[in-house]
């Protein structure tokens, strides 16, 4: 049986972007590869609205994160971390690791930081402030624009934003948001295989790396930001997935920023309403929720775990469950990406047959007919 993923990452690929990354290979020092590598970049600077440079590493997502911390930091360095999950301990690991000197800003699991937090914990020698856009072990969203409004402005402090699950989900501009480094991850939104991260970095970010001595020697995105500028990458690149990632550049192009925005939030509603009328609790607040990952609790009939992997095998939808301290707790439920209305309206109907194990009159559940009434 074909298992359709509805995980937060990887999440389906679509025919086209597979094929394009299927193609005979090419080397990497050659024309063709420069112009394909060129083309994703320009793509994705206009994408997320970059006024410097965007990098592409050979590594999963958190290469790129490594890259910033190596990179953008020196030992001592003061950096402001937002902990709010998984992914958030995953910045504190990294600053740990490299000894920075870092002040930790623990939020709720499930919930997002409040903007005076951030503000109130960071000092005029504050070097960088590192946070999740979408924390997604959690599902919540931190309000990145109006942290970033908030940022002092001239303070050489570097706003490092790990945007893996939320950039092609929410509206995310470098520029109006004072973000110096965006991180992404190919296998969310971009529909693509695991495998690449982006790091795209602003000017005052690259300003920043001519004043520090990179503390790594593959993932240093000053040996990077010199050899991409010239069509070029440091080491040899994943080439098929770069030819992938363009692709799905050019689909998303396709339909528009505006046309993606307002199709998540439809989304997001579809979920939660369904989800609602079908007797799960809803772990984050409408507020805090992102557009892309729905997380709740199962409803107290039904054994999470078990009914995890009885979705899973007996009708083919894979669902994440919680990372850390909520396994056993949530699951969570993805529709970024290639995850359109009628996937995500399957799946909710799929949840509900397979609740008819638990209860009788599951199926009677009216969920999935209210989603469905918003797609019509
Ligand atoms: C918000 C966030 N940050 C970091 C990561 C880590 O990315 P990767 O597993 O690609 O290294 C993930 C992956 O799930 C993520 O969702």
């Amino acid at each position: 049986m074909e298992v359709k993923l509805f995980t937060p990452g990887p999440t389906p690929v679509p025919k086209e972007i597979r094929d394009a990354g299927a193609q005979p290979m090419i080397h990497h020092r050659s024309e063709d590869f420069s112009k394909i590598l060129k083309a994703a970049r320009d793509s994705l600077k206009t994408f997320c609205d970059c006024d410097g440079e965007v990098l592409l590493f050979s590594s999963s997502g958190s290469g790129g994160m490594e890259a910033c911390v190596t990179s953008l930091f020196a030992p001592g360095d003061e950096v402001v971390v937002v902990e709010g999950g998984k992914f958030g301990e995953r910045w504190v690991d990294l600053a740990k690791h490299y000894k920075l000197n870092l002040k930790v800003i623990k939020v709720e699991w499930g919930k997002a930081v409040r903007p005076e937090a951030v503000l109130s914990a960071i000092t005029p020698n504050t070097r960088g402030l590192l946070i999740q856009a979408c924390e997604s072990s959690t599902g919540a969203y931190h309000p990145i624009s109006q942290i970033g409004e908030a940022l002092p402005k001239a303070q050489d402090l570097m706003f490092v934003v790990d945007a893996i699950t939320a950039l092609g989900v929410h509206d995310i501009s470098m520029v109006r948001d004072r973000i110096d480094a965006l991180i992404c991850g190919s296998q969310k939104a971009f529909m693509c295989p695991p495998g690449l991260a982006t790091v795209s970095l602003s000017v005052r970010a690259i300003d920043r790396l001519s004043k520090v001595q990179p503390m790594g020697f593959y993932f240093s995105l000053q040996r990077e930001l010199k050899a991409q500028v010239k069509g070029q990458t440091a080491f040899t690149p994943a080439i098929s997935l770069i030819c992938a990632f363009q692709a799905a550049l050019s689909q998303l192009e396709t339909i528009g920023k505006e046309g993606l925005f307002k199709r998540q939030k439809l989304l997001q509603k579809m979920a939660r309403t369904a989800f609602r009328e079908d007797g799960f609790s809803l772990f984050n607040s409408d507020e805090d929720a992102t557009w892309g990952i729905t997380v709740a609790h199962a409803p107290k009939e039904v054994e999470l775990k078990a009914w995890l992997k009885m979705l899973k095998t007996e009708h083919g939808m894979w669902l994440a469950g919680g990372q850390g301290e909520l396994e056993g707790k949530i699951f969570r439920i993805s529709h970024m990406g290639a995850i359109g209305a009628k996937d995500l309206l399957w799946g909710l109907e799929t949840i509900e047959t397979s609740l008819a194990n638990y209860y009788p009159n599951a199926r009677d559940r009216r969920g999935s007919a209210a989603a469905r009434e918003m797609v019509k």
